[in-house]
């Protein structure tokens, strides 16, 4: 029978400090692994990192040849409590020095237990005081169990049904290691100075830089084929004068990053049986709260042209709604409300007659988007 000491989870946590960790854990922003990609029901490293540390380390109370008294157990306990307050502290996420005092209170617990058990009939192979026993997540999502085993010095394996939570797995746990302190192969970027100074490339930053390297080298690449389209635009004192939002680019040229165009069929109702009309889910451009934008067409001369309006809609249904009536393929005409039917839709589709209109431009600001209305001075005009 395997003899199991009581461990530390079993008896108490230092839950305050764990707890704090974890909150804090949700603001950070860079090198998270949330931020590799998204996944539901991720918990947090901090309560990970103590929950697998405490699991691992026995409780004081298991070692009454030791600690005699309930006193000298709980000095013992709070000894414990301060690794784990630094353990699960984010900056602590790579101190080895806070790691590895860690990894030797597990160490120091398994110890004990291949000893306990040295007379198990399996003891050569379940409790080798020279191998840590290795961690296994079968539901392991975003990985934070296994990554966290990891750090702890246990080989740490996981797996998932779902194969998105299996490559996120794959490039936090399986990938990274592979390369520890291996140097950056990569091409350097051609704007970066050359460092010819050797120099040490600690964990995953040699495999981290390559990263960097070829997602620029993908960016150049990208720009080089088809940078053409995307051309800077020029916000010139007449765009600025409806647009306070635009006054501090005025004269400038942002890069345009966008653009949306709507699909349009010939309108339905005979008197503008040669207008384009467009076939538009929504007019909401941007409904972030302070950052609402929208498209409003005017319509004049017989037909129509689309301008782009800050703020919150007057009548924020009908912004909302653009120019659908209903679910399915059911709009309404921009000129004469008549209702577009879907039959009307794809027999023009079918008969080759659809097309598309500059509806608005995404350009890129100061950490912002900056929505702007198609303007035939700007050469974006229309298709079809
Ligand atoms: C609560 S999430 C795990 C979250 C994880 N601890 C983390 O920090 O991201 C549960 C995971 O179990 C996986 N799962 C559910 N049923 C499964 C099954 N039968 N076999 C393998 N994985 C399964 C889901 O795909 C999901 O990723």
């Amino acid at each position: 029978m395997t003899k199991a000491a009581k461990k530390l989870i079993e008896v108490a946590l230092p839950l305050k400090a764990i707890n704090e960790a974890s909150a804090r854990e949700k603001s950070i922003r860079h090198g998270h692994p949330s931020t590799l990609h998204l996944w539901w029901a991720r918990r947090p490293l901090a309560a990970a990192r103590a929950v697998i540390f405490s699991q691992m380390v026995d409780d004081p109370s298991a070692h009454p040849d030791i600690f005699k008294t309930e006193k000298a157990q709980e000095k013992e306990r709070q000894r414990l409590f301060r690794i784990i307050e630094d353990l699960v502290q984010w900056e602590n996420t790579t101190n080895e020095k806070v790691l590895q005092q860690a990894r030797d209170e597990i160490w120091q617990s398994w110890r004990y237990t291949c000893a306990e058990n040295a007379d198990h009939p399996r003891a050569k192979e379940l409790f080798d005081r020279h191998k840590l026993p290795a961690f296994h997540d079968p539901f392991a999502g975003g990985g934070a169990l296994p990554l966290e085993a990891q750090r702890l010095g246990l080989e740490s394996y996981a797996s998932d049904l779902n194969p998105v939570a299996v490559l996120i797995c794959k490039a936090m746990i399986e990938i990274p290691p592979k390369f520890a302190g291996r140097p950056p192969v990569g091409p350097i970027p051609k704007d970066e100075k050359q460092n010819e100074m050797p120099r040490e490339w600690p964990g995953a930053t040699g495999l981290a830089e390559d990263v960097r390297r070829y997602g620029q080298w993908m960016r150049d690449e990208a720009e080089k084929r088809i940078g053409h389209l995307y051309p800077q635009i020029e916000i010139t004192p007449e765009m600025t004068k409806e647009r306070p939002d635009l006054q501090k680019y005025a004269g400038k040229k942002l890069t345009v990053i966008a653009w949306l165009w709507a699909r349009t069929v010939k309108s339905p109702n005979p008197a503008f049986a040669n207008v384009d009309v467009p076939l538009v889910s929504t007019f909401m451009l941007s409904t972030k709260r302070g950052k609402e934008a929208y498209v409003e067409p005017v319509i004049e001369n017989g037909g129509y042209r689309f301008t782009v309006k800050v703020g919150k809609p007057k009548d924020s249904a009908a912004s909302k709604s653009g120019t659908k009536l209903s679910r399915g393929a059911n709009f309404q005409c921009l000129m004469s409300n008549t209702p577009i039917a879907s039959d009307h839709i794809y027999g023009e589709a079918n008969a080759g007659r659809m097309s598309a209109r500059l509806m608005a431009i995404v350009a890129e600001g100061e950490r912002e988007r900056l929505y702007l209305a198609p303007a035939t001075a700007h050469g974006y005009c229309c298709r079809g």
